[in-house]
């Protein structure tokens, strides 16, 4: 992209058009960033069409215009939540203070740390996923795959302009490295351990964006409270698109619980398999699995760091309007860990417990969505039902990682564990009997015998629609 970089190119609301600077400097990086996706996005479908959506506008009606799109066309935009000269900071010690426009000196470091690893995510969902076209059930999955794709390659985008805002140079390196770190690479892996697996089946898939993306809307929005204003700005407008993300989870899974209903109605429990489907106790390890390693993404119970964040004002609590004291100043927190073998619950200050208070709000979301999956299968007639793990089950970071814990939460020998894991987590056998089951299904309107339906078609097409034209 040579010269000037229009408006119409790149979709924004932050006057890109009159900002010399950072058009130089994102003239310099968009090339890199289409050659990433072009090597690392999904593979085989960069010249087909996609019904896609683009975010055209921050405005509540109708920011958002669907059209056909090549991916690799796709028009990457710069949006922020328009500013509140009244805004003040909600929290910390300097609550009630005016929020900044610009980085603190003193905070420089810690706030670059904390969008490079926001930023270092959303690149990496893409490389996990990156193989999963090639097996969808359904044209409408498919398409909704490419949007969460094209989608995190703009929450990129959205990170890569602060840095290139706000940081100068380092946050020009920092932007070069996002698209040099690679899922899964021993030598150059993604920042955080949850983004290094691959996704190698749809039921990974929608477990990740049913978990994995939701420890991201609540990063988004305890950084949507920080009192750096362009962050949390930025945020807000990127809650938006996460919340589509949640709904292909979060329906995905309730899909194949109702499709594994209704096999175990008509072919009894052990009849799911040979009728094609993915028997629920596959479902249930699956849940174990994603649960656990998102959140591990909050970080330890106990934290300096999160005290400090909070202080600081960079990053508040999940919707810091519903509490009504914002210094958690002399309140406690009661936090369990493992003290001569015996789990007891000790008092910790409720600043060093930040990222448990965000785990908590976490957990409380996915009760929610475990009751309406419970509820599928209630509605076909069946008592089973499925459950979340205790949040010290197969931790590896925090406090509970040392030990061995089973889903209810009690202390086991690593025997025990060593014995009974596969009946917790997905075994190789699980996961290739799932992985046998991903022939695509690119028909319009039809589905994978594996998984239901959805109950109706994207913006407000019918399920029979192309959604996806193969070129
Ligand atoms: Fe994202
Ligand atoms: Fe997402």
């Amino acid at each position: 992209m040579a010269g000037n970089i229009s408006d119409e190119r790149i979709p924004n609301n932050v006057d890109l058009s009159s900002d010399r600077r950072l058009q130089r400097a994102l003239c310099d990086w968009q090339p890199s960033f289409v050659d990433w996706w072009k090597d690392m996005g999904p593979e085989g479908f960069q010249t087909s069409d996609i019904y896609l959506r683009t975010a055209v506008s921050v405005h509540a009606s109708g920011w958002a215009h669907y059209d056909y799109v090549r991916m690799p066309e796709y028009r990457w935009g710069i949006f922020l939540q328009p500013q509140d000269e009244q805004r003040t900071i909600g929290f910390g010690d300097h609550q009630g203070e005016p929020v900044w426009q610009t980085v603190p000196g003193e905070y420089r470091n810690i706030l670059r740390r904390i969008i490079v690893t926001q930023a270092d995510t959303e690149p990496a969902s893409v490389e996990q996923q990156r193989l999963l076209g090639k097996t969808a059930p359904s044209l409408y999955d498919l398409r909704n795959l490419f949007q969460v794709n094209v989608e995190e390659g703009r929450h990129l985008w959205a990170m890569v302009y602060l840095l290139h805002s706000y940081f100068g140079r380092d946050g020009r390196e920092e932007a070069e490295e996002l698209l040099d770190r690679r899922s899964g690479d021993k030598d150059h892996p993604r920042i955080l351990q949850a983004f290094n697996y691959p996704i190698t089946d749809w039921l990974h898939f929608f477990c990740f964006t049913m978990f994995t993306d939701r420890d991201g809307k609540y990063q988004l929005g305890a950084l949507a409270e920080s009192a750096f204003d362009p962050l949390a700005r930025t945020t807000r407008f990127m809650l938006t698109e996460e919340a589509h993300h949640l709904f292909v989870g979060d329906t995905g899974v309730d899909r194949v619980i109702q499709r594994t209903a209704e096999l175990m109605r008509e072919h009894g429990d052990d009849g799911v398999r040979a009728a094609g489907g993915i028997p629920l106790d596959i479902i249930q390890r699956y849940i174990f699995l994603w649960v656990s390693l998102s959140i591990d993404l909050f970080g330890g119970e106990v934290s300096s760091n999160a005290a400090d964040y909070f202080a600081t004002g960079l990053k508040g609590r999940w919707k810091e309007d519903r509490y009504e004291e914002h210094t958690c100043l002399g309140e406690s927190l009661p936090i369990e860990r493992v003290v001569e073998g015996r789990v007891v619950t000790e008092d910790v200050p409720l600043r060093n417990a930040m990222n448990e208070v965000l785990r908590q709000a976490y957990l409380d979301d996915c009760a929610k969505a475990m009751t309406r999956w419970n509820r599928t299968l209630e509605q076909a007639g069946l008592s089973d039902r499925l459950r979340l793990p205790d949040r010290k089950f197969h931790r590896h970071i925090g406090l509970y990682a040392e030990h061995h814990f089973d889903p209810e939460g009690r202390l086991i020998d690593e025997a025990t564990w060593e014995a009974r894991r596969g009946e917790w987590l997905p075994s190789p056998e699980d996961e290739a009997w799932v992985r046998s089951l991903m022939q695509p299904v690119y028909e319009p309107g039809k589905v994978a015998g594996w998984i239901a339906p959805p109950r109706k078609g994207i913006n407000g097409q019918p399920l029979e629609m192309e959604y996806v034209r193969f070129a």
